[in-house]
């Protein structure tokens, strides 16, 4: 089995600045792989870390310690050793993020947000709206609302729209925060589908499912994140 991701040793600990420097350790000795074909269910309470584990993974926060080793065509790409720009190369290739909130870009219509991760990989404009279109359809995202910036829609439109968005380029590596949280039974349904298949297509997923149900349905093993003791 190829090895997607592998993770060793990573702690991250926050550094809040506005409240004098305080120290919040929230992460430390996880380790994990991930091979093609699998899901990971990151597990663990509220605040354990979870969500800042996926941002770690995704480049968001810059490695503290321990290593993180992603496949990116036939080489492992270190984080911890990253340039910015292999970051963005590993994002628009490699890793698609669904992200527990959708950070709304203003102004953009619906289509060319979800249109974008095609183009940035040289797709033609005519080409990736018509994949965009199929994606919203496929999510049931009604037509009316395809010309529209995301900012007015619903909870579960956007999420709709943010899932869209990171599985069009059908990255090999996918990182998924919640995804179906805010969805109703049958748009769960359909998204615990487009991710089984995903799966099933030889795509490596590490995802955060508060549902029972989607977890037994998508994960194929779990990994329980631990909440850090408290320093005394
Ligand atoms: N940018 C940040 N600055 C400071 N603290 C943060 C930051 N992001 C997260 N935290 C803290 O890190 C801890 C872990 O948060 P995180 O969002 O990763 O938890 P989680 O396991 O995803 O929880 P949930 O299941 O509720 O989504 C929390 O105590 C949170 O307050
Ligand atoms: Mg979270």
């Amino acid at each position: 089995m190829t090895t997607m991701l592998r993770v060793r040793n990573l702690a991250k600990t926050f550094t809040l600045h506005p409240q004098g420097g305080i120290r919040l350790p929230v992460l430390g000795g996880v380790n994990f792989e991930v091979a093609a074909g699998e899901c990971l269910v990151l597990a663990g309470p509220s605040g354990a870390g979870k969500s800042t584990l996926l941002r770690t993974l995704y480049g968001n926060y810059r490695l503290q310690e321990g290593s993180v080793a992603i496949r990116h065509g036939d080489k492992m790409i270190e984080l911890g050793n990253a340039s910015p720009q292999s970051i963005l190369s590993l994002r628009r290739t490699t890793v698609g993020y669904v992200s527990q909130f959708l950070r709304v870009i203003p102004r953009v219509a619906t289509l060319d947000l979800v249109a974008e991760p095609l183009r940035a990989r040289g797709v033609t404009a005519t080409e990736a709206n018509e994949r965009a279109a199929e994606w919203l359809a496929r999510l049931g995202l009604p037509a009316r609302l395809w010309h529209l910036p995301p900012a007015t829609f619903s909870g579960g439109e956007q999420q709709r729209v943010n899932i869209a968005r990171s599985m069009i380029a059908e990255y090999p590596l996918l990182l998924l925060d919640e995804p179906t949280a805010s969805l109703d039974a049958d748009n769960r349904r359909i998204v615990v589908d487009l991710m089984n298949r995903a799966r099933d297509a030889g795509a490596a997923l590490v995802g955060i499912f508060h549902d029972a149900d989607v977890r037994a349905a998508v994960g194929t093993r779990s990994y329980a994140v631990e909440p850090l003791r408290e320093a005394a």
